[in-house]
């Protein structure tokens, strides 16, 4: 039997994370079956691509008690802090939380996922990395090993995350962006697309560029 899942976002990386698991879905590689997306700017009914907006975001705790999973794709690239308070204020507990793997993705054995994780086609995973609840690892994104990752982290497309990395809670790598192995990353913080990382980022900072540097804080 099939688990439905609530998919908090739309338009974007929402709609994009619905596809994968239908695609998934239809090769008979998932259980889960996109039910719709929860979404407070979108009228419900309203379709965004393939999926219906089925409820407003607080509408979770009530689809909770129908026996609904969740993912939660919100967020905001530069500091992400408010948006991850607004799901964690609907506290569903952790087994609730889809955890998708689509299975164009390489996820080495030992590698460990938080629950509702999501690692789109084409990611690589090599041993030992550890992620949080929440992360999302976009199209084509790679990670070395022995990392370990916050909760609701974000990795965009073809990034290249290196290995011995210490990635706090909420933070944003951007597309095609590159991490030196053996840094740390503060809690909220934003890395720019396409950016070469070399040395370690504090918590809320934005960095930008090759090699990357400081341009201001998240709001
Ligand atoms: C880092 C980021 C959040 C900064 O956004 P911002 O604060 O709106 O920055 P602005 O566009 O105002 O640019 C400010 C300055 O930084 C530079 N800059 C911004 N992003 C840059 C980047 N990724 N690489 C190099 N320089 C960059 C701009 O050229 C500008 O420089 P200038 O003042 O000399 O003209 C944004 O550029 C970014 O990279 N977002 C991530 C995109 C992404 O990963 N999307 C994934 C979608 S799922």
């Amino acid at each position: 039997m099939s688990r439905k899942v609530a998919i908090l976002g739309g338009l974007g990386n929402g709609a994009v994370v619905a596809a994968a698991i239908e695609h998934a879905r239809r090769m008979g590689a998932t259980d889960l079956e996109v039910a719709g997306f929860l979404n407070d700017r979108t009228p419900v009914g309203e379709k965004i691509d393939m999926f219906p907006v089925i409820g407003k975001v607080e509408d979770a705790k009530r689809l909770l008690d129908e026996g609904y999973w969740f993912i939660n794709t919100i967020l905001r690239i530069d500091g992400n802090r408010e948006r991850i308070a607004m799901f964690e204020a609907l506290n569903i507990p952790d087994d609730r939380l889809a955890t998708f793997v689509h299975p164009m993705a390489y996820v080495a054995p030992s590698v460990q996922l938080g629950a509702g994780c999501i690692i789109m086609p084409q990611v690589a995973m090599s041993p030992g990395s550890k992620l949080g609840k929440g992360c999302i690892m976009m199209v084509g994104a790679t990670m070395g090993h022995d990392n370990i990752v916050g909760d609701f982290c974000h990795i965009a497309a073809q990034a290249c995350v290196g290995s011995y990395l210490r990635i706090g809670k909420g933070v944003h790598i951007g597309f095609n962006a590159t991490i030196r192995e053996n840094l740390t990353i503060g809690d909220n913080a934003t890395l720019g697309q396409g950016a070469v990382l070399l040395k370690n980022m504090g918590e809320n900072e934005i960095w930008v560029g090759n090699p990357a540097k400081f341009l201001r804080y998240a709001e």
